[in-house]
Parts: C-alpha cells; sequence; structure tokens
C-alpha cells in the first residue's frame, strides 16, 4: 500500500515535470495570440496573416524577383516590371547578342533584365512561376517541393537537372513549411502566360 501511494506520487510528480516542461517549451518556441476560441491568430506565420503572406514575405527576402521578374528601363534605372510580377524570361524578348563561343570560354554573359544567362552550360531562362498552366499552374506542391530539393526541373524525378544560375542549393535548405508557403503565394499571384524557352545546350555540345 505504502509503495502504491509512493509511485502515484512519484508518477504524479513526472507529470507535473513534463506538463510544466512542455508549457516552457511553448513559451520559448513559439508564441501564438489565441482568440477567446483558442484559434491562432496573427503569429502562425511568424507574424505574418496568412500563409500566402509569409510566402510572399519569402520571395521577397529570398531573391527570387532577381532573375524570375522582368525589369523596366527608367531614367533611375531597372525597376521590376509589375505586370510581368514572376513570370520568367518573356518569350518574346530577343536573345542577347553576343560570341556564344566566347562567353562559354570565359565565363557569363547575362541580359540586362536578369533572365537570359548564358555560360559554360549554355543559354538558361528563368522560369515561368506564376499559376498560369505555362508557370507553375499544373504542379503539385509536392513537386514544387522535389524541384527545389533536388535541383530537378519540374520535379519529376526523372527530368532534366535546373541548371545555374538558380540557386536551389542554397534554396533547398528551406523547411517544408517554408516551402510550402512560397508555393502558396505563388499560386496566388496573376498568372502570365508566357512560355519560357528551352535551355540551349553549349556550343561545345554537338548532339
Ligand atoms: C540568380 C537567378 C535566380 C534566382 C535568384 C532564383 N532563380 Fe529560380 N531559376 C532561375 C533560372 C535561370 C531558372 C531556369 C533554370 C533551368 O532552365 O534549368 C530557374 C528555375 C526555377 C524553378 C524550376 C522551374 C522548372 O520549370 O523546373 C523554380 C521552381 C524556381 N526557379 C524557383 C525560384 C524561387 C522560389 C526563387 C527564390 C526563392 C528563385 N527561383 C530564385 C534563376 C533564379
Amino acid at each position: 500500500m505504502k509503495n502504491n501511494v509512493k509511485l502515484f506520487m512519484q508518477g504524479t510528480f513526472c507529470i507535473v515535470i513534463l506538463v510544466f516542461s512542455s508549457c516552457q517549451d511553448k513559451k520559448t518556441n513559439t508564441s501564438f495570440e489565441k482568440s477567446s476560441l483558442g484559434i491562432p491568430t496573427n503569429n502562425e506565420y511568424y507574424g505574418f496573416k496568412s500563409q500566402v503572406e509569409w510566402g510572399e514575405h519569402l520571395v521577397l527576402i529570398g531573391g527570387c524577383h532577381d532573375c524570375h521578374t522582368p525589369k523596366k528601363m527608367t531614367s533611375h534605372g531597372p525597376v521590376l516590371d509589375t505586370t510581368l510580377w514572376l513570370a520568367g524570361h518573356p518569350a518574346n524578348m530577343p536573345r542577347i547578342d553576343i560570341d556564344r563561343n566566347e562567353v562559354e570560354k570565359k565565363g557569363l554573359a547575362v541580359a540586362m533584365d536578369l533572365t537570359e544567362w548564358v555560360g559554360p552550360w549554355g543559354i538558361s531562362f528563368s522560369a515561368n512561376l506564376t499559376p498560369d498552366p505555362t508557370g507553375i499552374g499544373n504542379w503539385t506542391e509536392e513537386q514544387f517541393i522535389y524541384a527545389l530539393r533536388n535541383g530537378i526541373a519540374k520535379g519529376i524525378p526523372d527530368s532534366r537537372p535546373i541548371l545555374p544560375p538558380m540557386p536551389w542549393e542554397m534554396i533547398r535548405h528551406m523547411t517544408d513549411d517554408e516551402m510550402k508557403a512560397v508555393f502558396a503565394y505563388l499560386r496566388s499571384i496573376k498568372p502570365v502566360n508566357n512560355i519560357v524557352p528551352a535551355p540551349v545546350p553549349p556550343t561545345s555540345v554537338t548532339n
């Protein structure tokens, strides 16, 4: 009997410690505000109101616009073309006029709007990330995560590797939740119909 009481006391003590420590964890790791109904209010997405707004923030700080949004030239320098938000290299834009042999040997050439890149890998064009079928409109969230984690075009396992300068080796370190938020944001923006040209192999490759 005495032993039972002792065990019971020890058990209760452990539960109290567990409950207390899990409360502590919650306090230090996350401090979600809850409504009177216990529903997380505005802190679930690190202070952003929704998954989409959090995704927008990640896209902005992730530098995706640098390469994926065409620019307009103004007297103050290049500015993002808001009508082509994340629409990738415009299909109708003339190719940059350079000696590819020379560039492939010497290093890199890039279009003024950073959507066309010529280097030892050939020519790559930044992808259309809008929710149009010519962009990522038909992609699943799983494909998106697979593409960014593994550097594989369209997130289809037997597809081709994603070419430079797409910094997927850095972007792959996003958490699943961050990638999901980026995907949710990209699916929320204006679809732009733009068939980005396929990459061109290097001049040294003949077949
Ligand atoms: C330095 C330029 C650059 C930056 C910055 C950049 N990208 Fe890219 N991205 C590219 C290029 C160029 C391609 C096309 C590569 C190819 O055709 O293989 C590409 C391809 C992609 C693809 C694959 C598309 C497909 O059809 O398979 C995805 C997805 C993507 N980028 C998402 C992003 C996101 C999200 C960000 C920001 C977090 C980002 N990129 C930042 C240049 C960039």
